[in-house]
């Protein structure tokens, strides 16, 4: 019941924006000023959120003596997929094999060198304590005594939750241990790792530099870096002088405040410490406990950036918010075969593409720039920070790719509500799986690459991983230590950073945004008009109301085919195929619709027998006529007229509209057609008025012209006066609807027109209105018209073709259908009812063959048949009976059409039905 409400909800709002043509502005508009909408919120809120913490920050701001809290002294080595290893690029052997990183277990490297490597080697010795023997934590007096090392970044903050390791010689495997770790007043449980340290000598500091230096740069920057931690060179030192340089990682030193002293000392320490021991025994120690900083005058602001704090979720959702209106949109044309009504007036494929695609980008370029505009403006930092150029690039790519997803994902519906709750499903399901999902992928480092950018694949996390990045570096550029130092925001050359995922997403936005352009151009030549692959079975979803989907031309359970000796040909059914025959072999140019030997059959399904919805029907129309289809329901006029129309395709035989046949120059007829389809396919919010103007550009009518053409068909179907003409189609009456089609169906002057039923569901005066309009449009065009209404095939019709069970019964104009069919005058008389009886045979006295077709309470029909009764007979009979009975009334009548029909439905019926 919700959910339905829901349904009902989207569906309404949505149903007031729809149109590709000319779209509501309103909405439009609505959408692009939706996020000046949301900048405004939140800009409103950060300034009351500002101004909340201003009293706060006056108080802040004055200055006070900062002491900075004490650090444990750390050593910075590389993450483990980094660390040194051997390959081809490096010649020593020494180092560890390749195989470790796979366990994430390689030793983290130090080079040693020095002019006397005896000397060198046993004061390295003394480097790490070998604790993995000891008994952790009760022999350790101080933290001090471990070189602690981190593989973490420096920062100002504590280590807390980084990843620590205890270097040694040798580890055991999956040896670690916590140790308390004190920070000011607290006191934090911190888990130590053992960190194999490899000593490696080398003979000159030349070498070193060269190793760490190929390690570092020459490596492919992914997988193969070989990372050294650090370096010394122990000169000439000996037992009496100690000397050392030290080489250590500047990488990101430019980050942090002042993070040397919080990682170069370490390594000043480890060295010194070694030596001290080697020239006083292992009991004299050179303990490093803390590093801090010195006290420093404190002001601090507090800020809080509304725009971080609602986080990339936020921002998706906003981005992703176009793409359920778009889906809607495609979706909403296809449902009510608008597309189709399009095609059929003369836009193709392509130029619909192009002009939908544009329409759509332009939609979203306004969206996006109202956003990052008044986003700047209003200082969210997302906007302001990063550079514009790189959000440019982004955002252009993104709505590209959304848009060309859009139409994949169209392709695959067939009904509004369900493209439009799935459209919103899609934006609150991926954006919430980007948060919970996706964010944890990112921010693990151990994700390999290649797994990340498959997952970036998916439109909506490459869109999450982007505004990650951005909002990423707006932070820190947002941040007090940060601003500092100048960074601001994402530039360019932040595209080089390791850590940065946005040229891989702009490298897939763009490679998909292609690949799908591709898929959606082939996907739209595939269910093009023509084929009927196009009614369902690419549709995964069909309607939820099967409403709009009644297709006359789907095949209808069908009684055994047994026709086929049976083929009785009418005469002047077979007259007809002569003269197509005959204009086959000599064209000419007076004949708008020529059907030759016209078929269709449907493969029957589950086991059914094929149903022929129309077998060898053979036609030719000439200019300036109109021709009346009856026909009793599914008799396959529909069908044909589809096929006519290129809706689907012949199974055999062809047609030649102003001789073009249908089968290969569709794409031309459509620019000589009209066609007023059964059911009406209207856009609601279009006014009559638009509609006709935009068909009538479809026909390439312009200016003057175009505004007569418009006026001129309105006021044919009446529908000029009292402003009906500018309201909006979905307002109008059924008949109203009706009119607009048939209007649309003639403007631009085509060489033929298709009808299908105008007139069903006209009251008396309308429909005689719009006869007169056919009547006039007949003049000088040819029409073919399917109808219920006998009154209307005789009033329009020049000649009437009666339809049973796909093939023609018999063709001719009215007056030799009667005559031909309804071979007998329909007597009324009323009477009383004792003297029906002597009434009856006295009429039968006129001829044996009368037939009685009813009799009821004094009142009785007969038929005479013509051939036997001559009227004047029939009149002096009356006369007689007159003086002889009590006649209250009778009537003598000629057969109507609508006998006819009856009559011939009937015969054919006898043929096909088994009895
Ligand atoms: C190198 O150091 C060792 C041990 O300290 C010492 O015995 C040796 O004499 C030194 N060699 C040179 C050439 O100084
Ligand atoms: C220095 O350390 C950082 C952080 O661990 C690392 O990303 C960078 O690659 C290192 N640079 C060199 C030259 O080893």
């Amino acid at each position: 019941m919700k959910l339905t409400l829901i349904e009902c909800k989207l569906w309404d709002v949505n149903e007031e924006g729809e149109s590709t043509y000319k779209r509501n502005c309103r909405t439009n508009c609505c959408i692009v000023l939706f996020p000046v909408l949301l900048c405004l919120i939140i800009s409103v809120l950060q300034h009351f959120v500002n101004d909340q913490l201003k009293d706060v920050n006056k108080e802040l701001s004055k200055p006070r003596i900062y002491i900075p809290p004490k650090y444990p002294p750390l050593l910075q080595v590389p993450k483990p997929q980094f660390r040194a290893t051997q390959s081809d690029f490096i010649p020593f052997t020494d180092l560890p094999d390749e195989s470790c990183k796979q366990a994430n277990s390689c030793p983290a490297t130090i080079l040693v060198t020095g002019s006397n490597q005896t000397f060198a080697e046993s004061l390295t010795g003394n480097m790490f304590m070998n604790v993995a023997s000891l008994n952790f934590p009760n022999n350790l007096s101080t933290l001090g005594d471990l070189v602690m090392a981190t593989d973490s970044p420096p920062s100002d903050a504590p280590p807390i939750g980084e990843r620590l390791y205890m270097l040694q010689s040798k580890c055991k495997p999956n040896f670690s241990f916590s140790v308390p770790f004190r920070v000011g007043n607290v006191t934090f449980e911190q888990e130590l790792k053992c960190l194999q340290g490899l000593l490696l000598w080398r003979s000159s500091s030349s070498l070193v530099n060269d190793e760490l230096y190929k390690g570092y740069y020459q490596g492919n920057k992914e997988t193969k870096t070989n990372e050294i931690a650090a370096a010394y060179d122990f000169l000439q030192s000996s037992n009496r002088s100690y000397s050392v340089n030290i080489w250590y990682n500047s990488t990101r030193l430019h980050r942090a405040e002042d993070p040397v002293s919080l990682r170069v000392p370490r390594s000043v320490n480890m060295a010194s410490n070694a030596y001290l021991k080697l020239l006083k025994g292992f009991g004299v120690k050179m303990q490093f406990d803390f590093v801090r900083g010195m006290p420093k005058p404190e002001s601090l602001i507090i800020r809080l950036d509304l725009a971080s704090l609602l986080g990339e979720l936020f921002f998706v959702w906003t981005l992703e918010l176009l793409f359920p209106v778009i889906l809607n949109n495609l979706v909403y044309e296809k449902q009510r075969k608008l597309r189709v009504m399009i095609k059929m007036h003369g836009l193709g494929d392509g130029p619909y593409l192009v002009i939908t695609y544009t329409y759509f980008l332009l939609l979203s370029s306004l969206y996006v720039l109202c956003l990052v505009v008044f986003g700047s403006i209003t200082g969210v930092s997302l906007f302001a920070l990063n550079s514009y150029s790189v959000q440019f690039v982004f955002y252009f790519f993104y709505i590209n790719l959304q848009i060309a997803f859009a139409f994949l994902v169209a392709a695959n519906f067939s009904c509004v509500k369900a493209a439009t709750v799935i459209g919103y499903i899609y934006v609150f399901a991926s954006g919430l799986l980007g948060l919970y999902f996706f964010k944890d992928v990112i921010t693990d480092a151990s994700t390999s690459r290649i797994w990340v950018m498959l997952m970036e694949m998916f439109p909506a996390f490459s869109l999450y991983r982007g505004l990650y990045e951005l909002l990423n570096y707006a932070s820190r550029g947002n941040s007090f230590f940060t601003s500092a130092s100048g960074l601001s925001g994402m530039q360019w050359k932040d595209l080089n950073d390791r850590e940065n995922g946005m040229e891989d997403v702009l490298f897939l936005m763009l490679l998909e945004w292609l690949l799908l352009l591709l898929a959606v151009y082939y996907l739209n030549r595939a269910t093009s008009v023509g084929d009927e692959r196009r009614n369902g079975t690419l549709s995964f979803f069909s309607c939820f109301s099967k409403k709009h989907f009644e297709d006359s031309s789907k095949p209808i359970f069908q009684t055994q085919e047994l026709k086929t000796s049976v083929e009785m040909q009418r005469s002047d059914v077979s007259q007809e195929r002569e003269v197509v025959e005959q204009l086959l072999r000599e064209p000419s140019t007076s004949y708008s619709i020529i059907c030759d030997d016209l078929k269709k059959v449907y493969p029957g399904k589950d086991g059914n027998p094929d149903k022929f919805a129309v077998r060898g029907l053979s036609l030719a129309l000439s200019r300036g006529e109109c021709f009346g289809m009856l026909g009793p329901n599914g008799a396959g006029k529909t069908s044909l007229i589809n096929m006519l129309i290129g809706f689907i395709r012949p199974t055999s035989g062809t047609a030649y509209i102003e001789g073009m046949d249908i089968r290969v120059d569709m794409n031309k007829i459509y620019t000589s057609i009209g066609v007023c389809p059964q059911h009406d396919l209207l856009w609601e919010t279009l006014t009559g008025r638009e509609h006709l103007l935009f068909y009538g550009r479809l026909k390439s009518l312009k200016g003057a012209a175009l505004a007569e053409a418009v006026e001129e068909s309105l006021k044919s179907v009446n529908l000029f006066y009292h402003g009906i003409a500018d309201k909006q189609a979905g307002k109008y009456s059924g008949g109203m609807k009706r009119r607009l089609s048939v209007a649309i169906s003639l403007i631009g002057d085509p060489q033929v027109v298709y009808m299908d039923e105008p007139s069903t569901g006209l009251d008396p005066a309308s429909k005689k209105d719009l006869w007169k309009a056919v009547k006039q449009a007949k003049q000088d065009r040819a029409i073919i018209l399917t109808t219920h209404s006998m009154e209307e095939a005789e009033e329009l019709c020049d000649r009437v073709g009666i339809f049973v069970d796909g093939s023609l019964q018999c063709i001719g104009n009215t007056k030799e259908l009667k005559a031909r069919y309804g071979g007998s005058y329909v007597l009324t008389i009323t009477t009383t009812s004792v003297q029906e009886e002597e009434i009856e045979n006295l009429i039968r006295s006129l001829s044996p063959n009368v037939n009685t077709v009813y009799r009821i309470a004094g009142t009785q029909k007969f038929e005479l048949p013509k051939q036997e009764v001559r009227i004047s007979d029939v009149f002096g009979t009356m006369e007689y009976a007159k003086r002889r009975f009590s006649v209250l009334a009778w009537g003598l009548a000629d057969t109507t059409l609508e006998d006819v029909f009856i009559k011939v439905a009937k015969d054919a019926d006898a043929f096909t039905t088994p009895s």
